[in-house]
C-alpha cells in the first residue's frame, strides 16, 4: 500500500539538538555530559535523538527503567538507570551491562549476588537522597551504607549522585545545603580511601542556576530538557539553547459562517459577524492543550490565526480573517515558527498552567516524528 503522509507531524531538528548539546558541553567543561533520554527522549523518539547525541560526543545515556536501557545499548555508549531497580530486573540488567543505581544496601547486595553468579562485574552509582525525598540512600545513613556496599564482591563502584527538587530557584538554600551534604559524604568516605570516578548532581536547571553543581568535586552533569531547547518555567536561562521542535499539520476545510454561529463543542465561541473560519487537522489527541481553546493561535502562512471555540480531539477551528489567501491543504504551524509570532513550548506551558516537560511529553501517538 502506498504510504500516505500523516496529518500531524513533529519536525525535530537534529542539527539544533547537536548545537544545543555542544553549548551545554562547552558551558560545563571539563565536566562530562550524561544525556537524559528517558520516556522515549521526552517523547521525541529515542533512537534518532540518541544517535545524533552519540555523534555529537555524548559520553552516555541516562534512562528511568530497564526497557529504556535495553533500547539504547546497541549504540555502544554507557547506559545508566537513574532512578530505581526492582529485584527481578537486576539479573538481566547486570547481564546486559547497564550501569545501575544503588538506592539501599539490600539492592547493593542483590546486584553483587547477581554479578558473582554471572561471573561479571556490575557498574553501580550510589544514589543519595539529599533532599528530593523520592529515592536513594538518606544522607545520614549514606557513609555507613556505602562503606558496607563497597566491600561487596562483583561491584565496580564508579559513581555517586543525587538530584535537586529546587534547582530552578537561583540561590535556593536547600540546593546549596544538598551540595554541602553531598560533599561532606564524599569527604567522610575519602578518609577511608573510598572515592568515585563520577560525581553528579546537576540537571538542566542546575546548569543554568548553580554553576557550583558543575564544578569539582562534581564532574558529570545530567541534562534532558535543555537538549530540547526548553527550560523550567522559572529560573535563569544562561545557556543559549534553541527549540528543536515544531508541531505542524494541515488546513482541512475553509467556510464562511454567518454571524451568530456557535463554534465547536459547547458553542463556547459565537461569531459576532460573518467570518471565514478554517478547520485545522490537529486536536488534543495530538498534544494541543485544551487550554488553547478561545485563547491561543496557530500560524498559517506565518500569520497568527486565533483559535475559535474549544479544541476537539482531532480538530481545531481558527479564524482566517487575517489570512485571506489561506487554502485547503496549507501547512499549519501549531508550535514553533520563526520571528515575532513564533509559538514556544513555554507559551503553551503558561497557557496550560503547567511546565514545559509536560508539553514536550504530551505529543500524541499518531503524530509522526520527522527528523530534519
Ligand atoms: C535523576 C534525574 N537526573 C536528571 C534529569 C534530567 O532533568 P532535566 O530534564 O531537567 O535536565 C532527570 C529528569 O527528570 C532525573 O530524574
Amino acid at each position: 500500500m502506498t504510504e500516505i503522509p500523516r496529518r500531524v507531524w513533529l519536525e525535530i531538528s537534529l542539527e539544533t539538538l547537536t548545537q544545543n548539546y555542544r553549548k551545554i558541553a562547552d558551558a560545563v567543561a571539563p565536566a562530562d555530559v550524561l544525556t537524559v533520554l528517558k520516556a522515549n527522549a521526552y517523547g521525541l523518539g529515542v533512537l534518532p535523538i540518541a544517535r545524533a547525541l552519540a555523534q555529537a560526543g555524548a559520553s552516555g545515556f541516562g534512562v528511568a527503567e530497564p526497557y529504556e536501557a535495553l533500547q539504547l545499548l546497541p549504540l555502544g555508549k554507557p547506559v545508566q538507570i537513574l532512578s530505581s531497580i526492582l529485584p527481578e530486573e537486576i539479573g538481566p540488567m547486570v547481564a546486559a551491562g547497564v550501569t545501575l543505581p544503588v538506592t539501599d544496601l539490600a539492592t547493593a547486595r542483590l546486584i553483587s549476588a547477581a554479578a558473582v553468579r554471572q561471573g561479571k562485574t556490575a557498574t553501580v552509582h550510589f544514589k543519595l537522597d539529599t533532599g528530593m525525598s523520592r529515592l536513594g540512600i538518606l544522607a545520614a545513613e549514606a557513609p555507613a551504607v556505602i562503606r558496607d556496599a563497597c566491600r561487596l564482591p562483583g561491584l565496580f563502584c564508579e559513581g555517586i549522585f543525587s538530584h535537586f527538587p529546587f534547582a530552578y530557584e537561583s540561590g535556593s538554600e536547600l540546593t546549596n545545603h544538598q551540595m554541602d551534604l553531598f560533599c561532606a559524604i564524599l569527604d567522610d568516605l575519602a578518609r577511608d580511601g573510598i572515592t568515585f570516578a563520577k560525581r553528579h548532581i546537576a540537571n538542566s536547571d542546575a546548569i543554568n542556576n548553580f554553576p557550583r553543581a558543575c564544578q569539582p568535586p562534581f564532574n558529570v552533569v545530567r541534562t534532558g530538557i535543555n537538549l530540547h531547547g526548553s527550560f523550567d518555567t522559572s529560573g535563569k536561562r544562561t545557556l543559549h539553547v534553541k527549540p528543536v521542535l515544531a508541531l505542524k499539520t494541515r488546513l482541512t476545510a475553509i467556510r464562511t459562517l454567518p454571524a451568530g454561529t456557535g463554534i465547536g463543542y459547547g458553542h463556547t465561541y459565537r461569531l459576532a459577524c460573518p467570518t471565514r473560519v478554517g478547520t485545522v487537522s490537529a486536536g488534543y489527541a495530538d498534544g494541543l492543550p485544551l487550554a488553547l481553546s478561545n485563547r491561543g493561535y496557530l500560524l498559517i502562512r506565518g500569520v497568527p490565526c486565533p483559535v475559535l471555540g474549544r479544541i476537539s480531539m482531532d480538530y481545531t477551528t481558527v479564524s482566517l480573517e487575517s489570512v485571506p489567501d489561506a487554502a485547503v491543504g496549507d501547512e499549519v504551524t501549531c508550535l514553533g515558527g520563526e520571528g515575532l509570532h513564533a509559538l514556544t513550548v513555554e507559551d503553551w506551558a503558561a497557557l496550560k498552567n503547567t511546565h514545559p516537560y509536560e508539553i514536550i511529553c504530551s505529543f500524541g501517538n499518531r503524530v509522526e516524528r520527522r527528523y530534519v
